[in-house]
C-alpha cells in the first residue's frame, strides 16, 4: 500500500464482536473482497474511525495470512470520543480503517532466534499477531515463549501466566511478569524480546532481562503515545525527534534510551 492511501479510511464491515472482559472486545473487521486488503507487519497498528464520532488507533491482532479479516482488541475508556459509540456497534456495521501504519517487529531479522514475547493488559492483542506469524512460519523460529499478565491459555507455546493477586480459584503464578522473566531459562545470545505493556510493567521486565545477559539491541518495545493523524503531520505522538507514529510504535530498546520522556508515552 502506497504510504499516502493511509490519509483515506477504507470501509469495512464489523463481522463479529467477542466480549473480552466488562470494558473490552474483540471486533473482527472485513474489508470488501474489491478491497486489496491489508498486508501488514506484527506489531502495526490501523487509524480506526467510528462515522461521525472519532478515530483512534489500535494494534492489530489477527493474523498477517488473513488480510480482508482484520480484529482489534479495544477497551473502551469512559466517555471515549471513538471507543463509547464502538462499543455500542453491532455485527453488519461499517466503520473506517486507515493503515497499516507504523513499524512492525523485526521477524525476518531474528530467523533461528528464541522469541521471548512479554505484555502486559492491552498489550497482549498486538502480541497476539506476533504469534500468529511464528506459527505459521514454526521452522524459522526457536522455541517460542509468551509471559503475560493475565489469564489466556495458549496451545503450542510455552505460556507462563501470572495474575497480580490470587484468590482461591487461581492454581497459577501469583505476582508480577518481572518475577516470571528472573525464573526464565533463558539462552540471551539466543533471545529476541518483543514487549508491549505499560511502563509500570517494562521497566522492571527491562532491569531483570539486563541481569540476565539480555542486550539492548534484542529488546523491542511497542510503545503507545497519544496520536491524532498517524502519518506524521500533526505532532501529537512526538517524543523528542521521534513520532511514535512513523517511526514506531515498535523500537528498539537503545533508541527508547535515548528518548528520555518514554516512560510517559509508554
Ligand atoms: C499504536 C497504538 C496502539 C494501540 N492499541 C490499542 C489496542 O489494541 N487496544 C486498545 O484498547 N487501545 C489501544 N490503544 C489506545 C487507544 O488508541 C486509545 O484507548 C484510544 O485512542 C481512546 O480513544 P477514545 O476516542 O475513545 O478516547 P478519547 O476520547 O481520545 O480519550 C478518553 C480518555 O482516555 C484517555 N486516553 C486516550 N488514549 C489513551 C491512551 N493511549 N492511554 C491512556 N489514556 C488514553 C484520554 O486522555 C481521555 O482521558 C493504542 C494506542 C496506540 C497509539
Ligand atoms: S499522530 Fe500525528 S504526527 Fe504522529
Amino acid at each position: 500500500m502506497n504510504p499516502s492511501e493511509n490519509y483515506i479510511p477504507r470501509l469495512a464491515t464489523i463481522a463479529d464482536i467477542h466480549i473480552e472482559t466488562r470494558t473490552e472486545k474483540t471486533f473482527t473487521l472485513r474489508l470488501p473482497d474489491d478491497d486489496p486488503g491489508m498486508d501488514f507487519d506484527p506489531g502495526q497498528f490501523i487509524e480506526l474511525s467510528v462515522l461521525g464520532a472519532g478515530e483512534a488507533p489500535f494494534g492489530l491482532a489477527s493474523s498477517p495470512a488473513q488480510p480482508h479479516l482484520l480484529q482489534i482488541t479495544v477497551r473502551r475508556y469512559p466517555a471515549g470520543i471513538a471507543t463509547v459509540p464502538l462499543h455500542r456497534m453491532h455485527v453488519g456495521d461499517y466503520v473506517g480503517v486507515r493503515g497499516p501504519m507504523g513499524n512492525g517487529f523485526p521477524l525476518a531479522e531474528n530467523l533461528g532466534r528464541d522469541i521471548l514475547l512479554i505484555a502486559g493488559g492491552l498489550g497482549l492483542p498486538t502480541l497476539r499477531a506476533v504469534i500468529f506469524y511464528i506459527l505459521d512460519h514454526r521452522d524459522d523460529y526457536g522455541q517460542l515463549t509468551l509471559l503475560y499478565g493475565a489469564r489466556t491459555p495458549a496451545p503450542e507455546i510455552d505460556c507462563q501466566q501470572t495474575v497480580d493477586v490470587a484468590d482461591e480459584s487461581w492454581g497459577g503464578n501469583a505476582g508480577y511478569v518481572s518475577e516470571l522473566v528472573d525464573r526464565l531459562q533463558l539462552q540471551p545470545d539466543n533471545t529476541t524480546v518483543f514487549m508491549c505493556g505499560p511502563a509500570v510493567m517494562i521497566t522492571p521486565v527491562v532491569t531483570i532481562l539486563e541481569e540476565l545477559d539480555v542486550s539492548c539491541e534484542q529488546m523491542y518495545i511497542n510503545m503507545e503515545a497519544h496520536m491524532k493523524c498517524g502519518v506524521g503531520k500533526c505532532g501529537h505522538c512526538l517524543i523528542r525527534d521521534k513520532y511514535v507514529c512513523l517511526d514506531g510504535p515498535v523500537f528498539r530498546y537503545d533508541k527508547v534510551q535515548q528518548m528520555q520522556d518514554f516512560q510517559h508515552a509508554l
